[in-house]
């Protein structure tokens, strides 16, 4: 068995060394770009987020623990939430088949098994999602990425089906540039098309919702103040703090704005961009009774009274987008209390009823957790799905939910 694996581990070496040794001539005959570039669609140069952390590493720092760099990354232990140990590892379909996921080498793969023989086994390749609700997971073939069948979810410490899927096991669900384009900065994509299977180059993706999504590729910024150190004010870069209100808003409403329909071809759109030039967007009145709560904070939100009485209001507002914040109740509600007070805005008409605590949580009377219709996923052993909870951007009165906080208020005192 030792002999065997030192005889694969010695022609994995060869096969590699003849792959880089390829990789590195073609790289060399062709007059294009030296291994390692990427440029986007307009031409403008990544330089990726490691390199900010030479003059920004405080917020390098913080970012990485983010929801948005954790949101697509290359397979490792330390990305993957689900667990490997035996009997904790698998889901079953029915009596007969089920999935497993498996760590075979320096590699982790779902397994697919009928009555306990091993039918096929596909390697996890890419972790999409941070796991705040769940991850799932894809894996390449041939340039094209696939979703693999199980997914895990978070609230339940479970594998599940992946959302949407029917009781079956399936490898050949194929994932799109627009999957990416919500998920990931930058994948170079060699076909485009949203039907058909579509192509990208492995080498030429920047994984995660990294610094250039929301300031544009930034390798001159980089090239220019590295070569001038002494210069301390910046150039080549985008501060959204300094775009209008409805630019900030379209920057993030290209990946929370709900499904909307590209009309030119993937990863064009940057920040600065108007979205409308980009996607077909429904300009009418939104209607939050129809808006899912995943995936469109911008629709939700631009239905309430906050957003529609308020010229200023806009998701970083409320969001640093360079930090961890989730479940700071009273963060956010300091956030409210911003325009929420005497002088300024109305006050909640629960005040007196409330007492002082009120200013550590308004949101879940205003902005509840709501299940979502379109992240729900089987859990082993239910014949119903189970839907993941999510905040609800749609700032309103719920009686439901006030009730529910005051009863949990009145029995603290
Ligand atoms: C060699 C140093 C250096 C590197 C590397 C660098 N920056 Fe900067 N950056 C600066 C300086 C200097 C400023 C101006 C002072 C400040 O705002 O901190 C700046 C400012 C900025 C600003 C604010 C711009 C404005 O107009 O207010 C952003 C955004 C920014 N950098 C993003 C990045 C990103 C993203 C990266 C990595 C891809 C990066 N920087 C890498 C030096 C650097
Ligand atoms: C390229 C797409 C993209 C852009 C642009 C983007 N987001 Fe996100 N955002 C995501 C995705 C995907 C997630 C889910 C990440 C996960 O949990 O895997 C997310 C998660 C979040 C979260 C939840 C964080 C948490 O801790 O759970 C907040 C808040 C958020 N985004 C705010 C913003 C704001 C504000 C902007 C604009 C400044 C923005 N996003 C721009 C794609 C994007
Ligand atoms: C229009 C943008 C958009 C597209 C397209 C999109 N997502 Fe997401 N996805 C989001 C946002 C935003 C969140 C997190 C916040 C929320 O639920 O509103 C999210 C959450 C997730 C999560 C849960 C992450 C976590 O742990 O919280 C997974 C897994 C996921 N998406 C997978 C996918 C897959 C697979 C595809 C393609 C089939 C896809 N998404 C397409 C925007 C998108
Ligand atoms: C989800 C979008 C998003 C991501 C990802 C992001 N930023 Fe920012 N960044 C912003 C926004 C929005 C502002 C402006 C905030 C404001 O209104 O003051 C900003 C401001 C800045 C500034 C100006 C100074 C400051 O502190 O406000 C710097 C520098 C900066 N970002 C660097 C980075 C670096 C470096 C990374 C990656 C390590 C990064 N950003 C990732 C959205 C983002
Ligand atoms: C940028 C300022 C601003 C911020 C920040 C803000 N609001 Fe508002 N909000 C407003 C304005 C303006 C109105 C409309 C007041 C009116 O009717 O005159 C409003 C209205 C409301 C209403 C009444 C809604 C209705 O349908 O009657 C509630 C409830 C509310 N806000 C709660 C919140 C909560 C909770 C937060 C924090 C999560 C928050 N607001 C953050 C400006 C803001
Ligand atoms: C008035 C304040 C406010 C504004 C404006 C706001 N948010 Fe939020 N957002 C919140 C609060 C509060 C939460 C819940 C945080 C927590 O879970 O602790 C939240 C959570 C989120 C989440 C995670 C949802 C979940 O349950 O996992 C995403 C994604 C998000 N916001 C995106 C956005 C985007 C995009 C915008 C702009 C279109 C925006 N938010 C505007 C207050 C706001
Ligand atoms: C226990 C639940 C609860 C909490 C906590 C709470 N609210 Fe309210 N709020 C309500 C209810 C219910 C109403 C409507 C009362 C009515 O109309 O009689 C309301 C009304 C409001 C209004 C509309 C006032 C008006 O005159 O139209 C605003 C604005 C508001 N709340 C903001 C906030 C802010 C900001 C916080 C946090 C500092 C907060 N609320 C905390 C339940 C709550």
């Amino acid at each position: 068995m030792k002999e065997f694996k030192s005889y694969r581990y010695s022609v994995i070496t060869i096969l590699t060394i003849v792959a880089l040794v390829f990789v590195f001539t073609r790289c060399m005959n062709k007059d294009t770009e030296p291994a390692g570039v990427i440029k986007n669609a307009a031409g403008k140069q990544f330089a990726g987020s490691a390199t900010c952390a030479n003059c920004h590493k405080n917020i390098y720092d913080h970012h990485l623990k983010t929801a948005h760099y954790l949101t697509t990354r290359i397979a490792a232990e330390e990305y993957i939430r689900g667990s490997f140990e035996n009997g904790k590892n698998t889901y079953a379909y029915d009596d007969e088949k089920l999935v497993a996921v498996e760590r075979r080498g320096n590699g982790f793969y779902q397994v697919e098994y009928n009555q306990g023989t091993e039918k096929t086994a596909h390697r996890i390749d890419i972790v999409i999602g941070s796991g705040t609700m769940g991850q799932s997971f894809l894996t390449w073939e041939n340039d094209q990425l696939f979703q693999l069948p199980i997914t895990y979810f978070t609230a339940a410490h479970e594998w599940s089906n992946s959302p949407g899927y029917p009781n079956k096991i399936i490898f050949n669900r194929p994932i799109t540039s627009r999957c990416l384009e919500c998920h990931s900065t930058f994948a170079k994509t060699t076909s485009n098309n949203e039907t058909g299977p579509e192509k990208f180059v492995p080498s030429q993706m920047i994984y995660g919702v990294d610094c250039e999504k929301c300031h544009g590729p930034a390798g001159q910024h980089v090239d220019f103040q590295s070569k001038n150190p002494a210069i301390q004010t910046a150039k080549y870069i985008i501060n959204p703090a300094r775009l209008s209100r409805q630019q900030n808003l379209d920057l993030c409403a290209s990946c929370h704005g709900g499904r909307l329909k590209k009309t030119r071809p993937s990863f064009e759109f940057t920040v600065g961009d108007t979205l409308s030039h980009f996607f077909d967007l429904d300009t009418s009145a939104p209607d939050p009774a129809k808006i899912d709560v995943h995936g469109n904070q911008y629709g939700l939100l631009r239905a309430s009274k906050c957003f529609r009485k308020s010229e200023t209001l806009t998701c970083n507002t409320c969001h640093n987008p360079h930090d961890v914040e989730k479940g700071n109740t009273a963060l956010f509600s300091s956030r409210c209390i911003t325009c929420h007070s005497a002088g300024h805005e109305k006050i909640c008409a629960m005040t007196s009823a409330i007492g002082r605590s009120i200013k550590n949580n308004c949101i879940d009377c205003h902005m509840p957790l709501k299940p979502s219709r379109a992240i729900a996923v089987f859990l082993p052993r239910e014949s119903s799905p189970t839907a993941a909870l999510i905040r609800s951007h749609y700032i309103s009165i719920y009686p439901g939910e006030t009730k529910q906080v005051l009863q949990f208020l009145n029995q603290k005192h």
